[in-house]
């Protein structure tokens, strides 16, 4: 769909934020949404939204109209089928949006199971002044439950079939639908794409998105970074599992420095494209996961994003990993939310390969060593060169240092890992220590930088391996390997008792 490049974006972002910052709720309506529920059933014989199915891959949409069955059976729909519909969101110019194309597009081919795919096309109300838009949410939740009852009476159609996928305002719309089906059963699932924040931030589940609007709720936050006290997408937990990849602040790959790389592929649209980049990832990520069944994104649960940083959420006990997007595990424990983070690439497959390690060295030298190097990974399908480390303070003895490390290969079993430090410092005293242990051959044994034991553990095989240095064993010829070729062995796997 061709769209004309919209440079007024930039006001229309400021008239956004300043509009949300006047206060918290200009817009929402202090009524429950939750006390208004069947009335639509009767009220709504048409719909403002627009509501479309999909046959075709590459279908602009046939829509289905309420109390009409006709249309039902015109636009190909299959009541013994899943049905997922996608619901947009706030909308600048007008246009639905290129990735919903592409998301209908891998909806329809890429999934084993076929699906009814749909879209709620509720541009007329969502191009409008934001806080207009954000009324508008709970209409539109309101006609989307009154579709999915009405395909209940007609169609005998479950609403447990159902998959709601809103992204920004959308994951909202989606959260109201939930809430106004009524009745003792719930719709089946909702997947909230960068949830919007500013007027949902910190108000109560009824007038959010949340695990209450279905049997399962995921969503995933991509852009949640504050700009004046305000975030586009939501930060809070709203979901049974709530994704938040590299952090959940800002995406690779999103900076305007890569403007003039967007400028090439979108024209002038990318400065739209840029300022929405980290909001429209939550998309491209969901759609990555159907594009790419073999190339899963596993996350982790995890307090924050430093802790994950440093490599310590790596396990996947009591079901503390998941699968982001599409095929996430669909199982709920407990009513808490649950916060799961992981890295990804800057571009589709966004999957990378998580390892934590825990290194402890020995420093003999006089003072603490530079915590810089360089590590060279050796798989059994690939080696992987030179990934720099830089830890957050100087090498001293009997430390352990954790980190995490990502690779965007899958290199199989780790074979051997390679050290190497190119700072002055440990150069200019390896001649020291190398002068130091040759008339010494005895005792001390060791001296310089040694390391002694190296634990790690893969994030995506959950495989763990061990290695330690036995020290009485350690003679001269292995403690030069160490230092002088800076390569170290650490091939011995075993299934050492605790990573975390
Ligand atoms: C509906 O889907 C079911 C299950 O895939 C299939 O057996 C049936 O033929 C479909 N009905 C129509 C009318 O396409
Ligand atoms: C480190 O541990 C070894 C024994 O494991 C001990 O001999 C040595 O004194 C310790 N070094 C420091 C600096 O604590
Ligand atoms: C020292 O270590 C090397 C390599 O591990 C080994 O080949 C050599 O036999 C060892 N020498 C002594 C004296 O233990």
């Amino acid at each position: 769909m061709e769209r004309p490049p919209c440079v007024s974006i930039f006001l229309v972002l400021c008239v956004f934020i300043q509009s949300s910052a006047n206060g918290q709720s200009p817009g929402l309506e202090p009524v429950g949404r939750r006390s208004r529920v069947v009335e639509t059933k009767e009220a709504l014989q048409e719909t403002e939204t627009r509501f479309l199915l999909f046959k075709e891959e590459r279908d602009k949409g046939c829509q289905i109209r309420l109390n009409h069955p006709d249309t039902l059976e015109q636009c190909g729909f299959n009541s013994s089928l899943p049905l997922v519909m996608i619901i947009h969101g706030w909308s600048v110019d007008g246009f639905l949006e290129n990735w919903i194309w592409q998301m209908v597009a891998a909806l329809k081919s890429q999934l084993a199971q076929t699906v009814n795919v749909g879209l709620a096309d509720w541009l007329t109300l969502a191009y409008h002044h934001y806080t207009m838009a954000v009324r508008n949410t709970r209409l539109v939740g309101q006609e989307v439950a009154a579709l999915i009852q009405w395909l209940e009476e007609s169609a005998q159609f479950s609403r447990s079939k159902v998959h709601l996928i809103g992204y920004s305002l959308g994951a909202h719309v989606s959260g109201f639908a939930g809430s106004y089906m009524g009745g003792k059963h719930k719709i089946g699932r909702i997947t909230g794409l960068d949830a919007a924040g500013p007027l949902f931030e910190g108000s109560s589940p009824s007038d959010r998105l949340s695990p209450d609007d279905a049997n399962f709720v995921d969503a995933i936050h991509t852009f949640t970074r504050e700009h004046m006290g305000l975030s586009v997408g939501i930060k809070q937990p709203i979901a049974h599992y709530d994704f938040y990849p590299n952090g959940g602040y800002f995406q690779p790959g999103c900076h305007f420095l890569e403007l003039y790389k967007h400028i090439t592929k979108h024209g002038l649209y990318a400065i739209t494209q840029t300022i929405k980049c980290s909001h429209e990832r939550s998309v491209h990520l969901f759609i990555d996961s159907l594009l790419h069944p073999s190339r899963q994104s596993t996350a982790y649960q995890c307090g924050d994003m430093g802790s994950f940083s440093q490599g310590l959420c790596m396990s996947c006990q009591k079901g503390r990993c998941n699968t982001m997007g599409y095929h996430i595990r669909q199982e709920r424990q407990g009513k808490k939310h649950k916060r799961l983070f992981l890295v990804t690439r800057p571009q589709s497959p966004f999957k990378v390969y998580h390892y934590q390690f825990k290194i402890q060295f020995i420093n003999q030298l006089k003072k603490p060593a530079e915590p810089t190097f360089t590590m060279t990974l050796l798989g059994t399908k690939e080696e992987n060169q030179k990934i720099t480390i830089t830890l957050d303070e100087e090498i001293t003895s009997n430390k352990t240092y954790s980190f995490l490390i990502t690779l965007d290969v899958d290199i199989g079993e780790l074979i051997m890992i390679k050290f190497k430090w190119e700072n002055g410092a440990v150069w200019t005293n390896v001649w020291n220590t190398v002068q130091t242990i040759i008339p010494w051959s005895q005792a001390p044994l060791y001296s310089g930088l040694v390391v002694k034991t190296i634990k790690v553990k893969a994030g995506e095989t959950q495989q763990r391996f061990l290695h330690t240095i036995n020290l009485r064993k350690l003679n001269c010829s292995l403690l030069l390997d160490t230092l002088f070729l800076h390569d170290f062995l650490a091939h011995s796997k075993s299934s050492a008792s605790d990573s975390q």
